[in-house]
């Protein structure tokens, strides 16, 4: 490990207290120039910390800079096998996960990136993923589920981010079906799911869990920016949110089966006694959202009085009506 990484690391897992320029030279056994001129490259990449004179450096809980020893340091006891890859730049982080599996990669990982450069989105989208204002991850798990039950994945992503944001701050999110979390009336986390399938036994061999939050990010690309927004958690930093969500994630994809995470998801749900419009064939019908099924299925009930429920797709929220 370079000198950079071992004297971040420390600071990272002191955080918060101050630690002499002579307890780290002593430490690492070089000299109090050499850390001091590794401190000044450990703020170049953007870190917080402060120094004092007699009391030494300290890193401030504000830093917002991805890293791995802090995420690492943050996740629970059952979370700690999952394999942690960050990078400054991707073009995708669902892309970078299916390049690892098909190079044979069986691990439960999560991959994070600082910006992606070609970000993606459900139904052909892009995501707009700039540096440094978000959270881009995506998760590689091996459930050995069948296709249809691969879906339910989904479904536990969000209600994860749900349950994170709300241990983290006193926001409450809510769940726009299928899997888009809301702040209010904006939209700050998108889920895209992809599976990698075992053709021999129609298995879904590995899933990936695509996760883009809007941590910071305050202006949008005019085509999405009426209903996009951000968390805006402040004081929270990304690296706390992330292991948030993978620690719920470990939770819920550990007790997948018995789908106690729907409840979670009903009771986050945005749409639920709402009128909303949606298309079956191109065409347009409205129904009033009734309920989620067991499945993540939304039950929903035609104008012509009908129950039925959609299993994917998309749905709009009639404000109007619902307000
Ligand atoms: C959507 O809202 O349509 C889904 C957006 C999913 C975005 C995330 S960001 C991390 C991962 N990598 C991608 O290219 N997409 C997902």
């Amino acid at each position: 490990m370079s000198l950079k990484n071992k004297i971040l690391q420390h600071l990272e897992l002191n955080a918060d207290s101050y630690i002499s320029g002579q307890e780290l030279a002593e430490k690492f056994g070089v000299s109090r120039n050499a850390v001091w001129k590794t401190i000044n490259q450990i703020k170049n990449d953007g870190y917080i910390i402060e120094s004092v004179r007699n009391k030494g450096y300290c890193l401030s809980a504000q830093s917002d800079v991805l890293s791995i020893n802090k995420i690492q340091s943050l996740l629970s006891e059952n979370a700690q096998n999952i394999k942690l890859f960050v990078y400054e730049s991707l073009d995708s982080t669902n892309n970078e996960a299916k390049r690892m599996i098909s190079n044979g990669f069986k691990d439960t990982a999560l991959i994070i990136a600082n910006e992606q450069t070609g970000g993606r989105g459900r139904l052909g989208r892009s995501f707009y993923s700039p540096k440094n204002t978000g959270i881009y991850m995506s998760f590689i798990i091996h459930p050995q589920l069948n296709i249809a039950d691969a879906v339910s994945v989904t479904t536990a992503a969000s209600v994860a981010v749900v349950k994170a944001i709300e241990n983290l701050t006193d926001i409450k999110p809510l769940i726009k079906w299928v899997n888009d979390v809301y702040i209010g009336e904006k939209k700050a986390c998108g889920i895209l799911t992809e599976a990698v399938t075992d053709f021999e036994t129609g298995c879904a061999q590995s899933v990936i869990i695509g996760i883009g939050i809007n941590t910071t990010t305050e202006s949008f690309p005019t085509e999405i920016a009426d209903r996009a927004g951000s968390v805006n958690f402040g004081g929270l930093t990304r690296n706390e949110l992330i292991a948030a969500v993978a620690n719920e994630m470990t939770e819920i994809c550990a007790n997948l089966s018995d789908k106690s995470y729907i409840k979670d998801y009903r009771r986050h749900s945005l749409i639920i006694g709402k009128e909303i419009d949606f298309y079956i064939n191109n065409e347009k019908q409205t129904a009033s959202a009734v309920d989620i099924d067991d499945d993540g299925g939304l039950v929903v009930r035609l104008q012509s009085g009908e129950i039925k429920t959609l299993h994917s797709g998309e749905v709009t929220v009639r404000l109007a009506e619902s307000n």
